[in-house]
């Protein structure tokens, strides 16, 4: 176990936020982690994964462990189905490209989002109609009380909407070490309708789609729209889409007609911040190195030099824009150090 001191974070967070940490330590094994763990309080323990969902706006004063556990494996395979693990430090989608050309299908509407294994149920990422949840079968992590391994079932990590019980009641008890998925290798279950797919497949002429047809897809989309983290620095999302009563989305029609709305069940409705944001004039807005992106107002961008407080205080500038003009609060996706 090697301790790094004063090292920049620049190259391991995906807003390329240049914040020092005062002490940082990659785990590979999870032997290592636990000799690591061992030495370090939990409250003094700062966990990195892929460093895609965070915003850093300081220095890191605890001691940063980063999982870099890798590894994946066919764990079961039936006819039908194959349960896949994968180590909390692969890459998310060198994971989902190893998936499509193995042909196993379930996560290809999520091809080409950043971050790592491990982290992606944390927030139980999700796209073009599909969660991770959807295919997500258990997930092992250590409990930093014990230093054990524990399992937790699809049930136990009660997935919502960008939420888990890992940011809830377990929040800072556990670090992940790896998940298995459950995937299909034939009938599988096309989710095209979402976000333009059909359109793509179309203009391609692609009429009975396969799941790596279907990852082109996405991955054509997003490319259109959202910015690439090594080209301009970015954490996603910036914000999650605000869920708001049906009354209130009456009201909103009433001066906004064309307001777009997901029905979430029969009495709540999901609202994109991002058209919030870009109808509040602040898509393509900067402000120094900081800015909202141009493609998709969702989207906080570092220009290059951008400091976390910057970042942060333009976001506070949108929410409060956001709150004034629509009476809608809307909330930051990603962690907030
Ligand atoms: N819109 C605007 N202006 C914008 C951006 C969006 O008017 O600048 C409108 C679009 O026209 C569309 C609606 O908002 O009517 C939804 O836009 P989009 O399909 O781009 O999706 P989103 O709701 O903005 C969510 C996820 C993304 C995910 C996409 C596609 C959240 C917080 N974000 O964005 O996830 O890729 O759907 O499924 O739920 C992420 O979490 O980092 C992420 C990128």
């Amino acid at each position: 176990m090697k301790i790094l001191s004063n090292i920049s974070l620049k190259p391991y967070n995906t807003f390329g936020i240049d914040v020092k940490a005062r002490k940082f330590v990659e785990v590979t094994s999870v032997e290592e982690l636990r000799e690591t763990l061992k030495n370090i309080y939990a409250s003094e323990l700062f966990i990195l994964g892929g460093g895609s969902n965070m915003l850093l706006t300081k220095d890191v004063e605890k001691t940063v462990v980063h999982i870099n556990l890798k590894g994946r494996e066919i764990v079961k395979e039936t006819e039908d189905e194959a349960i896949v693990k994968a180590m909390a430090g692969e890459n998310w989608h060198e994971f989902v490209c190893y998936c499509i050309n193995n042909d196993f299908g379930g996560l290809e509407n999520l091809s080409l989002i950043p971050g790592n294994v491990g982290t992606a149920p944390i927030q139980n990422i999700g796209a073009y109609g599909v969660e991770i949840k959807d295919s997500f079968k258990s997930c092992t992590a250590m409990d930093l009380q014990t230093l054990e391994l524990v399992t937790f079932s699809r049930e136990d990590c009660k997935f919502g909407y960008r939420d888990s019980i890992f940011k809830n009641e377990a929040k800072g008890r556990y670090i992940i070490t790896s998940v298995n998925f459950r995937l299909k290798k034939k009938d599988h279950q096309l989710n095209t309708s979402y976000g333009s797919i059909d359109q793509y497949l179309e203009e391609k002429g692609i009429k009975d789609p396969t799941i790596g047809d279907i990852s082109e897809a996405v991955i054509n989309i997003r490319e259109s729209k959202l910015p690439n983290p090594k080209e301009l620095g970015n954490s996603g999302s910036f914000f999650k889409n605000p869920v708001v009563s049906k009354e209130k989305l009456e009201e909103l029609k009433e001066k906004f007609s064309e307001i777009p709305f997901y029905v979430v069940d029969e009495d709540l409705v999901k609202i994109p911040a991002g058209w919030l944001i870009e109808q509040a004039g602040l898509k393509g807005h900067r402000e120094g190195d900081a800015g909202v992106h141009k493609k998709q107002a969702l989207v906080l961008v570092n220009y290059g030099n951008a400091t976390g407080k910057e970042i942060l205080a333009l976001s506070e500038k949108i929410q409060k824009k956001v709150g004034e003009m629509f009476g809608v609060e809307i909330q930051p996706e990603v962690n907030i150090f």
